[in-house]
């Protein structure tokens, strides 16, 4: 198989890249679900873009503040700068090429708050936001078939990556288990993120950082996996998004008390605090006893809002609460607690979506990536809500612009399809070979639980600790764990445990990262460290794996412009 361009990813970043390259260039996209099933389609709430049509005086500027002061400063402001000036100019792009976004009274598109953002500038399709837009380019790119390649429910096995240039991928067939390389020009990765190492997430059970942890191996670092963000309202047990718009329009989040906690953490904004300080206030409120019945979660209360704003504007999120925790929010409150959402951290990019080799800023060539697995950085340490729609699109467009610029120096490499596939072919022979006793569901289920207790929300040393000989210990009953289905054929059960090895090996680098920095900053809160420490941290986590195994620590300064770091308060 040989294409031109590769894009591993179906949701927004490898959609909106394809859109740019299709009409030039012979693009594939692979994709471990069918392009309409990515998880750009669970965004809820919006995608934000200074157009003002709700709040006159909004800006790009105010945009950009909102952005670098909600990730805690350490966003890379060069960054931050031009996804807020490419927003609004996106957003009438998304409104031409089809998506149906809510209307306000002047019949523009609507506009909502959202926490961190000091302006309404979400814009919003009910509550279905990333669904409308992920459709949207799903469709608009199938126009351009004859120079597309779809290879659905293929699994991304490896990236072959050699002497600092990508030359394509290892992929597997799931429905037919042959294994394959797909040569290409370029290889761009738009793989999601890494939330479901943990126990309560929003994230699809796609999310297991299969297209991080094929760079990592490939010997390539990762940048910030420290920072993982907890989305404040995700259903009770379940995890899943109620949209922060319940909050943005005019949700309270209330404790066993029956008080709006809120007012004790961020007075001038209550609820619509970034999501860093709400999940703290709520575990704050949960730990110390104040959760409903003393129990490990609070509310989320709409009911004032009215069943017409409720059934207009969080469809959505009302059928997910009918369904999941049997709760109607038109009458109820609704019960909730913080949920794994959102990886800060992931592969290194320059602003132009092409991957860094290092800290100094060697460029792999012909390989690129951008959205949720790609740091770029414009969310630092927490990314206000909205921001991750915007980016997907912002920086897909962006990396398919630049591999039009590049293609010209990129050619097919000489690949040696051989050593390429036997060391994958490794990999899951063992897997199938294996006459071992431990369970991967087991595995999984306690990585999971791991994660969350001992990485999670709050961190400290102790429980770092912990985690991190958790997960070793866990990497080595894999090495002792069993698989049922030994056939070819649609085996669910091997791709498990290929996703499980990647969420085992990217865990131990949230860890390591979290554990080495001793401060508080965004999405990482150290209860040992608990201020933020600008003379020492103000610099990005650069973790890379060593010829012999082990696992490098470097370190990268902020790119800062326009904003001096100054204490957050809201
Ligand atoms: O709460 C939400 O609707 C999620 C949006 C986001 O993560 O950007």
């Amino acid at each position: 198989m040989k294409h031109d361009v590769v894009i591993i990813g179906s949701g927004l970043a490898g959609l909106s890249a394809a859109m740019e390259l299709v009409g030039n260039l012979d693009v594939a996209i692979v994709t471990k679900v069918y392009p309409s099933r990515s998880h750009s389609g669970a965004a809820q709430g919006g995608v934000a873009a200074a157009v003002a049509n709700h709040e006159k005086d909004d800006t790009p500027d105010l945009h950009m503040y909102d952005t670098v002061k909600g990730s805690d400063f350490l966003a890379d402001q060069d960054a931050v700068e031009y996804m807020v000036n490419a927003a609004p100019d996106t957003i009438i792009k998304m409104e031409k090429l089809g998506c149906v976004f809510s209307r306000d009274g002047e019949q523009k598109i609507a506009q909502r708050a959202f926490g961190g953002h000091s302006r309404k500038r979400s814009c919003y399709a009910a509550d279905r936001t990333g669904h409308a837009l992920l459709h949207v380019l799903f469709e608009q790119s199938m126009k351009h078939k004859k120079n597309l390649t779809l290879y659905n429910e293929y699994y991304l096995l490896s990236l072959i990556y050699k002497d600092g240039v990508a030359k394509g991928v290892v992929v597997m067939d799931s429905k037919t288990g042959k294994i394959d390389i797909i040569y290409a020009k370029a290889v761009m990765f738009g793989t999601g993120g890494y939330g479901r190492a943990y126990n309560i997430t929003s994230n699809a059970f796609s999310c297991t950082g299969d297209g991080i942890v094929a760079a990592y191996r490939a010997g390539l670092p990762l940048e910030d996996m420290e920072f993982v963000q907890f989305h404040p309202t995700g259903l009770y047990q379940q995890g899943i998004l109620v949209s922060e718009a319940a909050r943005g329009d005019g949700g309270y989040l209330i404790n066993g008390k029956g008080e709006r906690f809120m007012e004790k953490y961020a007075p001038s904004v209550m609820e619509l605090a970034p999501r860093d300080i709400v999940s703290r206030a709520e575990q704050t409120e949960i730990n110390e006893g104040r959760g409903i019945d003393g129990k490990d979660y609070v509310y989320i209360d709409l009911r004032h809002l009215g069943k017409e704003k409720i059934l207009e504007r969080l469809p959505q999120i009302r059928q997910l609460g009918i369904d999941f925790v049997g709760v109607d929010c038109i009458d109820n409150p609704v019960p909730i607690q913080p949920t794994a959402h959102y990886s800060m951290g992931g592969i290194p990019t320059t602003l132009d979506c092409r991957v860094l080799a290092d800290v100094d800023g060697t460029i792999v060539k012909g390989f690129y990536a951008g959205g949720e697995c790609a740091c770029v950085s414009v969310h630092g340490a927490n990314r206000l809500g909205t921001n991750s729609l915007l980016e997907a699109c912002v920086f897909g467009e962006k990396a398919g612009r630049t591999i039009l610029e590049d293609i010209a120096s990129l050619s097919h490499e000489d690949i040696n399809e051989e050593d390429e596939k036997s060391v994958v072919k490794k990999r899951i022979d063992n897997i199938f070979a294996s006459p071992g006793t431990e369970s991967t569901n087991a595995i999984r289920n306690e990585l999971k639980i791991n994660m969350t207790n001992n990485c999670g929300v709050y961190r400290e040393k102790s429980k770092l600790e912990t985690a991190l000989s958790t997960v070793k210990e866990l990497q080595e009953k894999f090495k002792n764990s069993k698989i049922a289905d030994k056939s070819k054929l649609f085996n669910t059960e091997l791709q498990e445990a290929l996703e499980l090895q990647n969420m085992l090996e990217f865990s131990e680098l949230i860890v390591k990262g979290a554990l080495e920095r001793t401060e508080s900053r965004g999405g990482h809160s150290r209860t040992d460290y608990p201020k933020r420490d600008d003379d020492n941290w103000l610099k990005h986590t650069f973790v890379s794996k060593q010829p012999d195994g082990s696992i490098e620590l470097k370190y990268k300064p902020v790119t800062i412009t326009k904003h001096q770091p100054v204490e957050r308060k809201y």
